[in-house]
């Protein structure tokens, strides 16, 4: 019996695969399919474990989810749109624009600090983690529990044949992106998730893996059975 569908067997195919277009690509799934493919994605990162509610001012009207995270997604046009934009923009956008010329769709994904002490009305950048305004249990477990999010989602673009790339975000960080984007900087963002077509192997791109792909996989070097 084929194992292809298994859980053990998507988790060790899961892979980095940082697709670099040379030119923006025509999308391989209309923007129907790419609503569902996003929809079925962020159903799965809902279904990640979390062991603290977020803050309430997190709870707006639109995005009023217990949940310690939040998502922004873009289809491959609103991928194009960006791409476009971030050519005039400083800093140079790199990579992600290669990135944005292939994606079928991003997913921006942030975490909902618990901020204690006063705070800038006019954030220039994201509150720094770690700090003795930010730096507590609750957050810990508030990235951890996103990152569990976050794996669900690379696991199921996995799942359905789509290659990925968990990328800390380059200048989609920094603020003139994030203003236009609309994801507030209060919010920490955890990975920019690119999904790619299908086919993108056959177009004979760069695809970068990676670089530690094969580091860390012997198990006793990481581990150890507790005898009492
Ligand atoms: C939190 C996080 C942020 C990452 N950000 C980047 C990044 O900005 N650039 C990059 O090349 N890889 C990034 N990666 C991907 C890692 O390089 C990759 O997971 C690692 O090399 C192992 O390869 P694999 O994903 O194929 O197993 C990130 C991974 C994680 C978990």
């Amino acid at each position: 019996m084929s194992n292809e569908g298994n859980t053990e067997h998507i988790i060790k195919q899961r892979k980095t695969a940082k697709v670099l277009a040379d030119a923006p690509w025509e999308a391989s799934l209309t923007p129907i399919e790419q609503e569902e493919l996003i929809k079925d994605l962020l159903e799965l990162a809902a279904c990640a474990p979390y062991h603290y509610k977020s803050a309430s001012k997190y709870h707006t009207a639109g995005l009023d989810s217990p949940l310690p995270f939040r998502a922004y997604t873009m289809n491959s046009d609103v991928c194009r749109i960006l791409a476009g934009k971030l050519q005039h923009m400083e800093p140079a956008p790199g990579k992600i624009l290669n990135m944005l010329w292939a994606a079928e769709a991003v997913i921006m994904m942030t975490w909902l600090p618990d901020v204690f002490g006063a705070q800038p009305v006019e954030r220039e950048m994201e509150p720094l983690p770690f700090t003795p305004f930010t730096g507590n249990l609750r957050n810990m477990e508030h990235i951890a529990a996103s990152s569990a999010g976050i794996q669900n989602i690379l696991l199921g673009a996995t799942q359905k044949g789509f290659p990925n790339y968990w990328s800390s975000g380059g200048v989609l960080r920094q603020k003139a992106a994030r203003q236009l984007l609309g994801v507030p900087l209060e919010e920490m963002l955890l990975g920019c998730l690119f999904i790619f077509p299908k086919d993108a192997y056959e177009k004979g791109v760069d695809i970068k893996p990676g670089k530690f792909h094969n580091d860390g996989k012997k198990v006793l070097t990481w581990s150890k059975s507790i005898t009492l």
